[in-house]
């Protein structure tokens, strides 16, 4: 039951609407955009309520903009409903109808950068903000949002917005409030340098500046995000985890990292998420984050003191580690904040800080190639993410992976990516649980030897080597490409898995 602790003046009881009717609100074709990052932070109610009107005929498709993917009170039960006409700026392969739809095309979907996104709004790339709607731990006095763990790019949603119904959600933990740094970036030619120089560093407020008036009406909300728990570290995430941190223990004895490590970047998913928790054993002591999403593994390095501070634009515990939060709010305040994703992942901020950034690719090529977003070249699993614009800016970037996916039968690492989103002048550092593949300045056969020889795995190795050489006779040149084998062979790793 919302009380003056989540609605700090009395005008705001006033708009208290039903989920229903804030979906009125809602009309066909408008771009809606909503808070939250991964399913953390993300309204539920409305957009479930808007679901079951269309189930019960309403005509609306809209155009659903966000930070990241969120959780399947938007995602599944819109798509479901074919009430989503377009999709930006990611999408996670988790929501099956939205992965459905999105592979038949049926919601236009644009993946992007997610440090793009926000600007591009704010440049008016894409229209209006119609509506937004948001979720919020408490309505402050004046009007302000105090936010809840997913803060992705609902301050510029807000800026934009035509609209503005809050959500204001009851499990959401009141001590969120002052873990935010909300910053909103002048518009060029006022835009001057963030001064943002460590991760700990505050530059914005602690409110989503809103104001009383802009704020239409307002739902009452309970339900819980929608975290999943993530797989388990096994014995192949924790070889990976192995490699890295012997291979920055390397870099730091030939002087090429300090002592002190840099801020550290994470990627999504069980792997990103085991290889980070792989650090705890390491001698690396007092660690910082400067991220874009911070999942279990930093929760957990806070706590064991590994980690001294994490800033990042959402947090996704799962139940077990919500617990963990809840028991000791205070720890985790102190070590931890959440700024807008444009300023998380903005790269001149990856680049003042030398950030080493870590991410998980779906495949990657013997030149050095990366694909995160498509298998088979063609369905998309999960969006680019902020992988470019860590890998584009980090001063040391890893792509970490397990040298096979599906139970082994198809090898990451490929003659050719099937589509690419980050290309050799991007990538540095491959790691699998094979060991490392540290391609900084060799040229293209040199990679392909040392990828194939350091990660690939043993069963994919002879074909691999294979393809080089022929394709060096058959197509030589500065990078000797054989198309015609290299389709021949990634169909083989896909259709059959039979040289194993
Ligand atoms: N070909 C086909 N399918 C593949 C594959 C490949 N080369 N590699 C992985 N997959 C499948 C897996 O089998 C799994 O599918 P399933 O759940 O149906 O079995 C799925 O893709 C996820 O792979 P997995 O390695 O288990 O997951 P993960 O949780 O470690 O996440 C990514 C890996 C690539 C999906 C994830 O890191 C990602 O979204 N990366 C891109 C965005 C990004 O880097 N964001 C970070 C920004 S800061």
């Amino acid at each position: 039951m919302l009380d003056s602790s989540r609605l700090r003046n009395p005008e705001l009881f006033k708009k208290i609407v039903d989920p229903e009717k804030a979906a009125l609100l809602i009309e066909d074709g408008m771009n809606v955009g909503v808070s939250g990052f991964t399913p953390s932070g993300y309204p539920k109610k409305t957009t479930m309520a808007l679901a079951r009107a269309i189930s019960a005929g309403k005509k609306c498709r809209i155009n659903l903009w966000s930070g990241a993917s969120v959780g399947p009170e938007i995602e599944e039960e819109l798509a479901a409903v074919n009430g989503i006409k377009g999709r930006m700026p990611y999408y996670a392969y988790s929501n099956r109808s939205m992965k459905v739809g999105i592979n038949k095309n049926e919601i236009e979907y644009l993946d992007q950068h997610l440090s793009h996104f926000a600007q591009h709004i704010d440049y008016g790339y894409f229209g209006d903000v119609d509506v937004a709607i948001v979720e919020a731990a408490a309505i402050t006095e004046n009007g302000d949002i105090v936010l809840g763990s997913g803060v992705g790019n609902t301050p510029m949603l807000v800026k934009h917005a035509k609209r503005i119904i809050v959500e204001v959600n009851t499990s959401i933990p009141l001590s969120y409030e002052g873990i935010h740094d909300l910053y909103v970036l002048p518009l060029p030619p006022g835009r001057r340098e963030i001064p943002i120089y460590t991760p700990r560093d505050r530059v914005g407020s602690r409110y989503l500046e809103c104001g009383l008036d802009r704020i239409d009406c307002i739902v009452e909300s309970d339900i819980v995000d929608h975290v999943r728990n993530l797989t388990p570290p096994d014995a192949t995430s924790e070889k990976i985890a192995d490699n890295l941190v012997e291979f920055l223990e390397h870099e730091q004895r030939v002087g090429r990292l300090p002592q002190q490590l840099p801020p550290l970047q994470s990627g999504v998913g069980s792997i990103a998420n085991a290889v980070l928790m792989g650090l705890e054993k390491s001698k690396f002591e007092n660690l910082e984050m400067y991220t874009e999403i911070m999942q279990d593994s930093v929760f957990k390095l806070i706590k064991s003191g590994k980690f001294a501070f994490a800033s990042g634009c959402a947090f996704t515990p799962s139940p077990a580690v919500m617990q963990m939060y809840n028991e000791d709010p205070d720890l985790y305040n102190k070590h931890m904040l959440l700024r807008p994703l444009d300023i998380t992942n903005h790269p001149e901020i990856i680049r003042r800080m030398g950030l080493i950034a870590m991410n998980t690719p779906l495949e990657f090529d013997i030149y050095g190639h990366a694909n995160s977003t498509h298998a088979m070249g063609s369905t998309m699993m999960n969006g680019i993410g902020g992988s470019g614009d860590f890998m584009r800016n980090g001063r040391l970037t890893i792509f970490s992976t397990e040298s096979t996916a599906k139970g082994g039968l198809i090898s990451r690492i490929v003659p050719m990516c099937t589509h690419v989103d980050h290309t050799e002048h991007d990538t540095m550092v491959f790691i699998t649980e094979q060991g490392v593949a540290d391609i900084r300045g060799l040229t293209p056969i040199k990679r392909a030897r040392l990828i194939i020889e350091k990660c690939a795995h043993p069963d994919f190795r002879p074909l691999l080597t294979e393809y080089l050489e022929r394709a060096e006779k058959k197509c030589p040149g500065h990078e000797p490409t054989d198309l015609e084998h290299a389709f021949d062979l990634q169909m083989k790793f896909v259709k059959t898995g039979s040289m194993l």
